[in-house]
This record gives structure tokens, sequence and C-alpha cells, in this order.
């Protein structure tokens, strides 16, 4: 019943988009990314550094962290910048976290694909209890992340209250511990959305992205929590290990620990599940974790941007969605990103990238009916 608008992108670096507008717009790139940079070359517009002259009249302005309030108040009427004010309530996981845990309260099952979670140090007497009064007590295990960590930094797994903290401010989370696997090995997805309008609502989902495989079997057992390379998927801590095998391209990855989504739906398909029902599942994942924050989003904007002053949208985001599948095959959001990495370590890495970049600066820019 939301007024929703959801598209699905397929990406094509190879062939020119439809939706390709022919303008030269200039764009404002503080970015550090090569695959940022030369996507805007590739689409013909003109890229400024933050203090080259002419940068502050920019048409479009790529950021690779969230930027002010000030510089979204000051944009003006026919300028867009690739985040939206107020996403840190989505993005950080304690965001989430709270955003998901009140929405499974008000709305219930539908929510239920975010696993269990506690916001510590206010949620320590509640995971306390669960601990001791939740069924099967004792023999849960229990994930424990640094509010603010990324690329699996600071993460730890325990079997024992007392190995978390009370005073720190950090995010408890039901481990899944039956994944789906690869060859016997744990895997999650980096699904990229596209917001490219709250009022309405208005999301794109990338048909390709990436998966991220373990280099280390998945065997779990209270020895071996410890291992993080059998039990987080994230490129940083895996790109180390000496098994890790780099994807040759987008097109032959199926043997190694970076392949594409598409890849993984083919292999998924050969085993004989429902990949449409899956992506579909995916899809609702994404929308329904969006619309958890809608109103905060709805708020922030309008209190930067005045109602009519915008043609279009002046603000988007291209979010990086973390889910993984149990070994039923259901998927589960392990948390979100507002600045997913755009490093191309592999041509694999370069195809899927750039394609979501390209196509998002494709559908973000302004077309001639709003001027
Ligand atoms: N609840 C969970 N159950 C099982 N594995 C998890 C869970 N949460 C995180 N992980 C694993 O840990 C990795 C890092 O967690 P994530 O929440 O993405 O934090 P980070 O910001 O450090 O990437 C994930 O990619 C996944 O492999
Ligand atoms: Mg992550």
């Amino acid at each position: 019943e939301e007024d929703v608008e959801v598209a699905s992108v397929t990406t094509s670096p190879s062939r020119p988009s439809k939706l390709r507008r022919h303008r030269k717009l200039k764009a404002l790139l503080l970015s550090k990314y090569d695959s940022v940079w030369n996507t805007t070359v590739a689409l013909g517009w003109t890229p400024y550094t933050a203090d080259q002259p002419g940068g502050s009249k920019y048409n479009v302005c790529w950021s690779d962290t969230s930027v002010s309030l000030e510089r979204i108040m000051k944009m003006g009427r026919i300028q867009k910048i690739n985040h939206f004010p107020g996403m840190l309530e989505l993005v950080r996981k304690a965001g989430t976290a709270r955003n998901l845990n009140k929405m499974l309260g008000a709305i219930g099952k539908d929510y239920k694909f975010y696993p269990q979670t506690f916001m510590l140090p206010a949620d320590y007497t509640a995971l306390k209890q669960e601990w001791t009064n939740g069924k099967n007590h004792g023999n849960k295990t229990f994930i424990i992340k640094p509010s603010k960590g990324c690329q699996g930094t600071g993460i730890q797994l325990t079997r024992c209250l007392d190995d978390i903290s009370p005073h720190e401010p950090n995010i408890v989370q039901r481990y899944l511990h039956r994944p789906h696997l690869l060859e016997g090995f744990k895997y999650d997805l980096r699904i990229y959305v596209l917001l490219s309008s709250v009022q309405p609502l208005r999301i794109f989902l990338f048909k390709e992205g990436l998966v991220r495989v373990c280099t280390q079997k998945y065997a779990p057992l209270e020895k071996n929590m410890s291992d993080v390379r059998m039990h987080l998927t994230n490129y940083a801590i895996n790109k180390g290990s000496e098994a890790f095998v780099q994807p040759e391209d987008d097109t032959e990855c199926s043997d190694a620990h970076k392949r594409t989504v598409s890849s993984l739906m083919r292999t998924l398909e050969e085993d004989g599940h429902d990949t449409k029902k899956l992506w579909e599942q995916i899809g609702q994942v994404c929308v329904k974790t969006i619309i958890s924050v809608k109103p905060h989003l709805q708020h922030t904007y309008f209190t930067c941007r005045g109602r009519s002053e915008d043609a279009g949208s002046g603000c988007f985001e291209l979010l990086g969605f973390d889910i993984m599948m149990d070994s039923k095959l259901r998927p589960f959001l392990l948390e979100v990103n507002h600045s997913p990495s755009f490093t191309c370590d592999s041509p694999l890495d370069l195809a899927v990238k750039s394609a979501v970049l390209k196509s998002t600066m494709e559908l973000v820019s302004f077309s001639k009916e709003e001027y």
C-alpha cells in the first residue's frame, strides 16, 4: 500500500543506453575512485575537482562521503548530489537496527528478513533477558559489530554474554549459523540499489551485483569462531588469503572468490532453485528496508529543499545492500552501505561497478522536461 515506484535495471556496459541524454553535463567529483572519473568521461561529461574554477556550477556532484546539509541547501534548482540528507538514519548500523526493529514491532513478520538485533548500550537488559530466557538459551551464537565499523573490522562471534561489554556502542545480532553455501563456502551478495527520489519513493534495483565468497570452508564450531575467513565474507578480509582467487572477468568467475550475481543465479538455477522468486524476495528486502526510513528521509529532504524549488529530485543515493541467504535460500539483510566501494581490483569489479555507475549517472541526469 506504499506509494513506491520500483524498477529493475539491467546494465549493459557495451551497448549505448536508450536512456542516454545527449547533453554535456558538468560533474563535480569529490571522489577517489578511478571508476567514477572514467564513467563521467565516458558519458561525455566534464569532470571538475573541488578546487577547479567552475566546479561549483556543477550539474551533478559525486562525493564518496555524505555531504553537509549546508551544501544541499545551497544547491541550485537543477543541481544534483549523490546523497540524501538524513541517510545516516538508514546506513549506520544502529540506524538500520532502530528502524527495522520498529517496523518488526509495528508490522510483524514481513520484517523478519533482518536478524534479531540489539543496540548496545541501550538494549543490554533486553539482550541479557534474551540470553537467559529465550528458547534454546546458551546455545545461540551472536555477532558483535562496532556501530560505526566497516569491512569486517572489529567483528566478533560469541556464545558467551560475558564477552559483550554493556557499555560499548555495539550492535549485537543473531548469527545466521546456517547460511546457504557455495561448494561448502559461505558467501553474501552486494546488491546495488539507486534511490532517486523520496517523494514519490523511487527505487531502482540493479540486476547485476557482486557475490563475495569466503576463503575457508564453513564448518562452524565453538573453537573456530575467530576464523574470520570462514565466517566473514568481506573482500577486505579474504583478499589477503593465499586461497583467494580473483575472477578472470565477469563471464569467467564461477570458481573465483568474487562472482557476479548473474553467475550465482545461473549456479542456483542449475541446482534446481527458483531464482525468479529469490530475486523478487531480495527486491522486497531492499524496498522494505528503505520504506522503514521513508518519513525521516522525506522530512529531512523537505527541510533542506523547499517543496517547489527543485526540478525533479535534487538528491539521489546509490546504496550497497549486504544480503545473505540461509540454507533454505531465504534472503536476510545484514547491512546497508551508503558509500559502497568503487575500487576495481579485477576486470569483474570494473565491469560490474562501471555499469552500475554509468546507469546511475544516466538515470539521474535531468531530462529536458525537468527544466
Ligand atoms: N547476522 C549475521 N549472521 C551471519 N553472518 C553475518 C551476520 N552479520 C554479518 N555477517 C557476516 O559478517 C560480514 C560483515 O558484516 P557487516 O554487517 O556487513 O559489517 P561490515 O560493515 O564490517 O561489513 C558480512 O558480510 C557477513 O559475512
Ligand atoms: Mg558489510
